[in-house]
């Protein structure tokens, strides 16, 4: 058991002895007085707090070792999430000249206050950086960048009085950027620790799925972290302790994307944003909501299995997942067992999922022939906010008729949920209008959902209704990209 966090900062070797759940944010204000990384709302949705976060990656082509760097949000990453890796913020970027990002802002007026500035030079890089290491030959990394790529990267960063055209301007004028940081070989002299444990505080970074079960066996009652974007946020805001985690970062088995002729697997330690590169190719409408869930900064944290585990009736993975025909794995030392994703969730954030078991897995499959995949999330902004209502359609046509269809919503009841009599409106039809209303009007019936701020009952309804011919009209090419949707 060790008392240190081991890590590189800036690109040096550091130690820091703190309580593993202090955040990355106020270790790096209070103690290498690093200012430079901003306090705005502490809770993933202003970008004012983002570092770099660096991990090696090696190519599986090449076999070439690279630093891949993403950004993140300090003010819900805990200080045991950064053993092992390397930690870039604003202060490390300059050398003996300003990095090109800085320079870009600075010559194009992209900057007024300059609280949001940090915080921006930081997600550009981690573009920018991306670039770099497409030029080393590294898969996944982006060879060209476009303006949707820049709007992505600036999607979890908020300012306030410049507007976003001067900093999108300056972003365009940036070509690849490096970050001087440690060579990959470096990591391997800080090999991450197995268990941390500093002032009453106790992180556990099992390597295996086998430890971690054992573990959760154990100590059944310890906080099972995945990203941390959602337990970050009460770490953050609410100022809870984590006296002990057991973070599944590290876990092998967990972390591992499997592809099979007619199947994908992810495991739950898969971050959102690898998951994108993963589907892309497979369902275009998927990836469009995985690029409206949170920001880069979310995304490159947070994990599908935490956006299950976490059972909240308006997360945006589950509907797409339910309607793709999902099955989860869940694990415990007793032996693994398969529930369809549907049947995970028993009501307000209560689930299946029992006190020594973790969930490992979660896998759809392919897109066959015939098949027709959309999923909507209506929310107030299109960027970095929370759905009102997510919904999810799959159909399969054969010979011109609806053999198969799948639907399912977020934001309309107490869990995610499947509307069956819906489906059983589109089967055996000519997927025709007729059949679309008769889908709409049993959506109407099913579901019950509440008022709140997001929508009222009657609002969030009539957008479920709507979607259903939306999504019709979608499928005949009839429907033009709209923004808000
Ligand atoms: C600014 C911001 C924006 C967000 N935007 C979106 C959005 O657009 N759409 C959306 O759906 N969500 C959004 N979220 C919520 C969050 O990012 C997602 O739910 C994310 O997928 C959670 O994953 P995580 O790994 O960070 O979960 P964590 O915070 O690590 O864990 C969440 C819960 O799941 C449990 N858990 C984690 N992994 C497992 C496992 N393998 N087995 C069993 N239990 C597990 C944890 O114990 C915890 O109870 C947002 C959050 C923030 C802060
Ligand atoms: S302080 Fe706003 S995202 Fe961290
Ligand atoms: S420059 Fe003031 S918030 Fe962006």
């Amino acid at each position: 058991m060790s008392q240190t966090i081991r890590f590189f900062l800036n690109g040096q070797k550091q130690e820091a002895s703190v309580r593993p759940d202090t955040t990355v944010l106020d270790w790096l204000r209070s103690g290498p007085r690093l200012t430079g990384t901003k306090e705005g709302c502490a809770e993933g949705d202003c970008g004012a707090c983002s570092v770099l976060i660096g991990d090696p990656w090696f190519d599986d082509a090449h076999h070439e070792g690279a630093v891949h760097y993403q950004a993140a949000n300090s003010c819900i990453l805990a200080m045991g999430q950064v053993d092992g890796r390397a930690v870039v913020t604003v202060e490390g970027l300059k050398t003996e000249q300003l990095h090109p990002v800085q320079a870009a802002m600075a010559e194009n007026g992209s900057s007024q206050c300059g609280f949001c500035t940090p915080g921006i030079v930081i997600s550009l890089t981690g573009l920018a950086a991306q670039r770099s290491a497409a030029g080393a030959g590294l898969a996944a990394c982006k060879t060209e960048v476009t303006d949707s790529d820049i709007h992505d990267a600036l999607a979890g960063n908020l300012c306030r009085c410049t507007g976003y055209r001067p900093i999108v301007e300056a972003a365009r004028k940036v070509g690849k950027a490096t970050i001087a940081g440690p060579h990959v070989a470096a990591f391997a002299k800080i090999e991450p620790r197995t268990t941390i444990s500093a002032a009453g505080s106790t992180f556990h970074q099992p390597q295996s799925l086998n430890d971690l079960l054992q573990l959760r066996k154990e100590k059944p009652d310890a906080i099972l972290l995945g990203g941390g974007t959602d337990l970050g946020v009460a770490l953050a805001d609410y100022h809870t302790d984590w006296n002990e985690v057991i973070s599944l970062a590290r876990v092998r088995e967990l972390r591992a994307i499997r592809e099979t002729e007619d199947h994908l697997s992810f495991g739950a330690a898969v971050t959102w944003e690898e998951i994108l590169a993963g589907i892309i190719e497979y369902y275009p409408s998927f990836a469009t909501l995985i690029r409206r869930f949170g920001s880069t900064q979310i995304r490159s944290m947070g994990t599908v299995g935490g956006n299950i585990g976490t059972a909240s009736p308006i997360g945006d993975g589950p509907p797409a997942l339910i309607a793709l025909g999902a099955e989860i794995e869940l694990a415990s030392l007793s032996g693994h067992r398969f529930l369809a994703l549907e049947d995970f969730f028993l009501d307000y954030r209560k689930t299946e999922l029992r006190a020594d078991e973790v969930i490992a897995s979660v896998s759809i499959p392919k897109p066959v022939e015939g098949q027709e995949f959309r999923v909507y999330k209506i929310s107030k902004r299109y960027d970095q906010d929370i759905s009102t209502v997510c919904a999810a359609f799959s159909i399969v046509r054969e010979e011109g008729q609806v053999r198969s269809a799948r639907i399912a919503f977020g934001g309309m009841a107490a869990t995610p949920q499947r509307a069956p009599k819906a489906e059983q409106a589109l089967v055996g039809s000519v997927f025709d209008h007729r059949a679309v209303e008769a889908c709409a009007t049993a959506i109407t019936a099913q579901f019950k959902p509440l008022s709140d701020w997001r929508g009222s009952a009657e609002y969030r309804l009539q957008v479920a209704a709507n979607l259903a011919e939306r999504f019709w009209r979608d499928v005949a090419g009839e429907t033009v990209e709209v923004m808000a949707l």
